[in-house]
């Protein structure tokens, strides 16, 4: 006789004290394990990587410094970085099959899909990807952090049928990124705010991404296979892609004017959500959304035209979601939301802006990699059944 089964046949599924069925849906405030790599303080606005808040680390570090410190649990000494620094200027080449292969693929196709298979393709050439060792994982890491800019930049210039810009070992990580993409070097000023993107998006604790590098990793499988895992993770607009999503929600909004009836039809009736706001773990104003904000008004201040325009939109949306949203069920803005203002005043096209997040964040996901299967278990949690069992098997000519 079909039954279902009671909650004391799934004893897992159990709250120790109360014995009521526990789900954690989404794996809510779920702890699966220790960690020295971030730490989210939701409720006051807070994020130290290794301990340094991120406010000290976008004011007063570099991305390579911040590399660093993320993979050694350490800031370096001036020695330390300039060889270290050394180093990702070395691996920033992409091997010519790459190039290829990047040449081929359809030009519609979209950038995490291209960085997906690119970091896949990279991984087949080479000859130690299945070493799982920890120095075997970091040595591929500052190869993977160091090329992925590369990657991105090679896409851009492809796609519009532009000649492609080698990388210049003269200029740091951000630098150079800018470079490659334009074909020419950038004010400092841009530069510097690429730099500080890239420390805001260097890492954030066991969010969606992570996880599924991790769960990939803790298998055994290959540290190639985790990232790819993570770069198909980040391209969700729930999670890295909600930078781009943010942009075209301002584009379909249009105008400053147009905020408050686009709120009312979108926002309050429930059709839409607003794109770059909302977050599991911040329950109060994003810090790093802060300092996105304040790059996004130099820039409209300085640039005016269709940079001031997003910044006019944006500035309206965040002052209705932080008065209507973030009192009754604490959504606030997010750093996805100010990030593509700061990108397009950079001159990138807004399809780019996930695959810049992830060449930044792939350093925190090699760190969760490395620092969990140093003392690896595999990720394997369960479900709480719902359906019946001890069904009667009817055979087919019977149904
Ligand atoms: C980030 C996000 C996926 C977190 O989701 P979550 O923790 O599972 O939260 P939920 O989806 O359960 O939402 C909780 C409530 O807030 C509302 N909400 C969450 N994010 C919202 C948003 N951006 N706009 C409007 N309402 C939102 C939900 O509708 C829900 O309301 P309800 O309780 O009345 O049903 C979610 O906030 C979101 O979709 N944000 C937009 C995408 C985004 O910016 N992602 C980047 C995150 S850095």
């Amino acid at each position: 006789m079909a039954r279902k089964l009671t909650p004391e046949e799934q004893p897992w599924c159990l709250d120790r004290v109360t014995k009521q069925v526990l789900i954690n849906k989404g794996l809510e405030n779920v702890c699966m394990d220790k960690s020295t790599i971030c730490f989210i303080d939701g409720f006051h606005s807070k994020l130290y990587y290794r301990g340094y808040s991120i406010e000290d680390l976008a004011r007063n570090s570099t991305y390579e410094e911040v590399v660093y410190l993320i993979l050694h649990d350490k800031l370096p000494t001036k020695r330390e970085l300039s060889d270290f620094s050394g180093w990702m200027r070395e691996e920033r080449d992409i091997p010519g099959q790459v190039v290829e292969l990047l040449r081929k693929i359809p030009k519609d196709i979209e950038p995490m899909e291209i960085l997906r298979t690119a970091v896949s393709y990279l991984g087949n050439l080479d000859p130690g990807r299945y070493d799982m060792s920890r120095d075997g994982m970091y040595r591929k890491t500052i190869r993977l952090i160091s090329k992925m800019p590369s990657i991105v930049a090679y896409w851009h210039r492809i796609k519009n049928g532009l000649d492609l810009v080698e990388p210049d070992p003269r200029l740091s990580h951000a630098e150079n990124f800018l470079y490659m993409l334009h074909g020419k070097r950038q004010e400092e000023l841009l530069n510097r705010a690429m730099d500080v993107s890239m420390i805001l998006y260097a890492e954030h604790e066991m969010n969606a991404s992570a996880f599924t590098a991790v769960v990939i990793a803790s298998t055994l499988s290959d540290y190639y296979s985790a990232i790819v895992g993570a770069i198909g993770a980040l391209r969700g607009p729930l999670h890295g892609y909600a930078n781009v999503e943010a942009m075209r929600q301002f584009d379909e909004i249009g105008s400053p004017e147009n905020v408050d009836s686009w709120y009312r039809e979108n926002i309050l009736t429930g059709k839409k959500r607003v794109m770059g706001a909302g977050h599991r773990v911040y329950k109060s104003y994003d810090p790093r959304a802060k300092i996105f904000r304040e790059y996004a008004k130099i820039f409209a201040e300085k640039y005016g035209g269709k940079v001031k325009n997003y910044y006019d939109i944006a500035y309206r949306l965040e002052t209705l979601v932080m008065a209507q949203l973030c009192e009754p069920k604490n959504i606030c803005t997010n750093c996805d939301f100010w990030a593509g203002i700061c990108y397009y005043a950079m001159g990138i096209p807004i399809d780019l802006y996930c695959a810049v997040f992830a060449a930044a964040r792939t350093v925190g996901w090699s760190a969760h990699i490395i620092e969990y299967t140093a003392d690896n278990r595999i990720l394997r949690p369960r479900l709480y059944y719902d359906g019946e069992v001890d069904k009667e098997f009817v055979p087919i000519d019977r149904r």
